[in-house]
């Protein structure tokens, strides 16, 4: 049975190991560094790092960190989602949109407002996400327009959207251009 919860400190060498097996030994190693940076990084706090768990083995992994609006009237809370993995040997049994939907279940009660992703549109529609730049709202790094649909957002308390817009400030540590290539 899948269970879903908050990572403890005890997690980490679990989480590494989803990352290295989901994103493979070419772009493993990199997403491991931008976890582990994330985790450690004053700037996005906070944090929201929960694991999928099957018999005490973690299998998956999400982590939301803080983003700020540049511009606008109001100071709106928002979080990103970055990044999602799932073991390789258990991908397609519906692990990662538990980590999505419990996520964001968190992030709401926690009175978190908007959730931005870059992603594959496809996949993460399923979870309510739809295209950012539209909305008003801009990446850190410019998003090539045959991806642009990847930038999404997606409103956790009803009348957000379209109250403050503007540039999206990150984190220090996911604040470079490397990781903004969808
Ligand atoms: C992407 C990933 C996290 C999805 O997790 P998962 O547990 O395999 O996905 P789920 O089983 O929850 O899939 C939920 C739904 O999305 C679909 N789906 C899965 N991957 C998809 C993709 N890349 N594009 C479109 N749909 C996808 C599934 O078919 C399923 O559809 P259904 O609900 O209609 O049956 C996982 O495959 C993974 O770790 N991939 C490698 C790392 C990665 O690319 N991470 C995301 C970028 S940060």
């Amino acid at each position: 049975m899948v269970r879903i919860r908050f990572a403890t400190d005890g997690d980490r060498a679990g989480i590494f190991g989803v990352h290295e097996s989901a994103f493979g030994k070419q772009q493993g190693p990199e997403i491991v560094d931008l976890v582990s940076g994330l985790l450690g990084d004053r700037t996005a706090m906070p944090v929201f790092s929960l694991v999928a768990e099957i018999g005490g083995r973690v299998v998956g992994h999400v982590l939301f960190t803080a983003v700020r609006l540049q511009s606008g009237p109001q100071s709106i809370s928002a979080q990103i989602l970055a990044p999602l993995a799932v073991s390789k040997e258990h991908q397609g049994e519906g692990i990662g949109g538990s980590l999505i939907n419990e996520g964001l279940k968190q992030l709401a009660a926690s009175g978190v407002e908007l959730v931005f992703v870059l992603g594959d549109p496809d996949y993460y529609r399923k979870f309510g996400f739809r295209p950012a730049k539209v909305l008003g709202y801009e990446a850190p790094y410019p998003i090539p327009v045959e991806h642009e649909d990847a930038w999404m957002v997606q409103e956790l308390k009803a009348g957000t959207l379209g109250g403050a817009q503007g540039k999206i400030q990150c984190a220090k540590t996911l604040d470079q251009p490397r990781h903004w290539h969808e």
